[in-house]
């Protein structure tokens, strides 16, 4: 996948610009504050519909503005792909997703497109943090990886709402039926993120051990859901709400389900977080990544866009290097501060972001 063009349109720190990268890795360089993360964002807004940063649209729109835009056009195996979308600062306007010059209907659309992965020193928290941090990174890569997963993680959030407002009503009788739906809303979605937990572990583990240099560290990954083993999860499922139902009317929310679900990180065998130093967080996160960018090449028979925020100076010159070796010939946006990081990087163009603006 290549990018033919990235547009801004009063976005964050930027009122115009066109980015034309060429094939291999393209360097960002500028100093902190001078808006090389938000050009990352930018794609990552165009494949995904939000920003990998924020849960607040608005607060990418440039200050002052009513509204912003971004495009993104990718060619592909397949021919090109245009995307974009326009926000507004008024509450009211709901943002408009566009899908090769078209407005579309709804977000899920979007997906699958143009695709990325992005490696940002926040990765960490996938590591370090709560489940959540680790179900977002599943939901993220899941959902671009194919649509049928975002529209049915879609349907089994608005389910669990409905059946969480219903517990606030202490009302029973409609339980049965909101049940009945929460299992079958969360089947596919169990099925989906066992099947790629699965996978990645292979290819995490691969990349650990490769990035790390240790044959004896072992890096492992593996689906954590009440629903792991099931063979029929709907079934499951609504054994689990039947048996979690006083509970649940007692703290009027669902305690059972996939949006509780993890995914268990092992160094050695022993649990990550209480066990791994900092510098084998940072590897595990990296792999991770590496694996998302795998499972996403090996689904579309072809790489993904890949977004490296501010990864290399965290590294030292091995890892970089190995880093560096992995990417292959995808094509990368990679951002840093001091132009010394990028070496050994070989990139077909630097490019000096400054105070919204690029150059050569
Ligand atoms: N909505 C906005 N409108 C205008 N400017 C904004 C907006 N949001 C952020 N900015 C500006 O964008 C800049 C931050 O951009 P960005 O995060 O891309 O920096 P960076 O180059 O990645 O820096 P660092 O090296 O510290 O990560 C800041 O100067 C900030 O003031
Ligand atoms: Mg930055």
């Amino acid at each position: 996948m290549q990018i033919r063009g990235l547009r801004l349109h009063h976005f964050r720190s930027y009122s115009q610009v066109l980015l034309t990268p060429p094939a291999g890795v393209t360097v960002l360089v500028g100093e902190n504050g001078a808006g090389k993360t938000n050009l990352l964002e930018a794609v990552h807004l165009c494949c995904l519909g939000r920003s990998h940063r924020t849960s607040f649209d608005k607060e990418m729109i440039a200050q002052g503005q009513e509204t912003s835009a971004v495009q993104l056009t990718v060619e592909r195996n397949d021919g090109k792909h245009e995307v974009g979308v326009r926000l507004f600062e008024n509450a009211r306007k709901k943002k408009i997703i566009y899908v090769n010059g078209k407005t579309a209907g709804k977000m899920g659309e979007l997906m699958g497109h143009a695709t990325c992965v992005i490696f940002s020193p926040e990765d960490l928290a996938l590591v370090k943090e709560g489940p959540q941090a680790r179900r977002r990174f599943l939901d993220m890569l899941l959902s671009q990886q194919q649509r049928s997963y975002f529209y049915a993680l879609q349907t089994y959030m608005g389910v669990l709402k409905q059946r969480n407002a219903l517990l606030k009503t202490g009302d029973m009788r409609q339980l049965p039926a909101w049940d009945e739906q929460l299992a079958l809303a969360a089947a596919p979605v169990v099925r989906l993120r066992r099947e790629a937990c699965r996978r990645l572990n292979d290819w995490a583990g691969q990349h650990y051990l490769y990035i790390g240099g240790k044959e004896d560290e072992t890096f492992a990954l593996q689906y954590e859901s009440a629903l792991t083993e099931a063979a029929d999860p709907a079934e499951k499922m609504l054994q689990g709400l039947h048996a979690s139902r006083e509970e649940d009317l007692r703290r009027q929310y669902t305690t059972f389900g996939p949006h509780r679900d993890d995914v268990d990180l092992k160094l050695c065998g022993m649990p990550m977080k209480a066990f791994a130093s900092q510098g084998q967080m940072r590897t595990a996160a990296l792999s991770m990544k590496l694996a998302a960018f795998d499972l996403l090449t090996a689904s579309q028979g072809e790489a993904p866009l890949l977004l490296l925020d501010d990864v290399l100076s965290e590294l030292d010159p091995d890892r970089r290097r190995r880093l560096i070796s992995r990417i292959g010939q995808a094509q990368a946006l990679l951002t840093c501060t001091d132009p010394g990081d990028f070496i050994g990087a070989c990139p077909a163009c630097v490019l000096h972001v400054e105070k919204g603006h690029l150059h050569e």
